[in-house]
């Protein structure tokens, strides 16, 4: 069944994700009175003669983005022009772009004289089926990527899944990994209902992705509400992602992040049938029939390091006791956490990983 919206309920304030299937609702956006737009500077490349050439050109920040630029200086810069605005309390910031974008102008909008409000439309796959809920905004500082960072959701969220195609291949793939991984979360019926939208995704089919993304953010959405500032039941969602992290920086970044998370959770799968949680039958299934179909990425020239991997694993943040924290799956998809994984156990993972790609 194809959604208007959802309503997410946060303890902060309730917000809505909006799916749009036309372009009218940027019309609705840019008469929002003391409102300014902050745009993705590729985002504002392709887009600034069609989709957004109706924003007045004086409401507009352009901000090129990347990783080494989600930072507070970045925020500081925005600081500087806003403030030429002369804003009041009843600014109203609007984002246009990524999930690091997002992460930019949430943590902007949540400082700015304490907060005000901000309206987030997603436009790359990661952000429109995972980051633009669960109201994390995040910078990085120095080499420790997402240390600082604020809980604040937008009021409300424009998904328009033409923007996708736009996108790189890369960044669409790293976006398919995450969506892998939530409907592995989301149970048995929805990893076999993924299966068979896969031939769609990979084809760019709109009705496969549009489907998709709307199940991504209800099984997300069963995890945030009930655990929005990540104490239990959200940490979960780092399933692939704690030998995926190690994975993205032992390879120096050369794996994109969602691509990364995808050779975690084959990792993490590997170790939960190693401690008898998942059967060697369902192992092979989700790997033969999910991830390896999923992980497109060429690793001719991405050497995957086992030791640095390890090391990197060891300064996971969320490491709380001696051992390595993991997150797996077992045979029910139910999800299970540990803390006390082993260097060797972890290593002895990522050996059988190496067969498979
Ligand atoms: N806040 C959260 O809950 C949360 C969750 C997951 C990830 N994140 C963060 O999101 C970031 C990754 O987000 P992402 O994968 O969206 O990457 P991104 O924001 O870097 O976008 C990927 C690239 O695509 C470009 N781009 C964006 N939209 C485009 C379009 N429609 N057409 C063409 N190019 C476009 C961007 O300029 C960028 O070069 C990471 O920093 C990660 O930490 C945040």
């Amino acid at each position: 069944m194809r959604l208007k919206s959802l309503l997410i309920k946060s303890n902060l304030q309730n917000y809505q994700a909006n799916f749009v299937d036309n372009n009218s609702f940027i019309y609705g956006l840019k008469d929002i009175p003391n409102s300014i737009f902050i745009v993705d500077s590729k985002v504002w490349e392709y887009y600034k003669d069609n989709l957004l050439a109706c924003i007045k050109k004086d409401r507009i920040i352009v901000l090129s983005v990347s990783e080494e630029r989600k930072t507070l200086e970045t925020v500081q810069e925005l600081y500087d022009q806003i403030m030429e605005y002369s804003p009041r309390k009843n600014l109203c910031l609007i984002a246009v772009g990524g999930g690091i974008l997002q992460d930019i102008a949430g943590f902007l909008a949540s400082t700015l004289y304490r907060g005000v409000s901000w309206i987030f439309v997603p436009t790359t796959l990661v952000a429109q089926a995972d980051s633009c809920i669960g109201a994390k905004t995040s910078l990085n500082y120095k080499k420790f990527k997402n240390l600082i960072g604020t809980f604040y959701p937008p009021s409300s969220i424009y998904i328009y899944p033409e923007f996708l195609k736009t996108q790189l291949k890369q960044d669409f793939y790293s976006g398919v990994g995450e969506m892998a991984k939530l409907h592995l979360m989301g149970g048995k019926k929805d990893t076999l209902n993924f299966i068979e939208a896969l031939f769609g995704i990979n084809n760019l089919d709109n009705k496969s992705i549009i489907e998709t993304v709307q199940r991504c953010l209800l099984i997300k959405q069963s995890y945030i509400e009930e655990d929005e500032f990540d104490s239990g039941k959200r940490n979960m969602l780092n399933y692939g992602h704690c030998f995926g992290h190690a994975i993205e920086s032992s390879t120096n970044f050369e794996i994109s992040h969602g691509q990364a998370v995808v050779l975690g959770m084959i990792a993490a799968n590997i170790s939960a049938h190693k401690r008898g949680l998942l059967s060697a039958e369902n192992e092979r299934f989700l790997r033969a029939k999910v991830l390896i179909p999923v992980f497109k990425t060429n690793m001719q020239n991405i050497k995957l390091n086992i030791e640095e991997t390890v090391a990197a694993m060891a300064h996971d943040k969320k490491n709380t006791g001696d051992g390595l924290a993991l997150v797996m799956i077992d045979d029910n998809y139910e999800m299970i956490k540990i803390t006390d994984m082993s260097k060797n156990e972890a290593s002895e993972s990522l050996k059988e990983l190496e067969n498979f790609i």
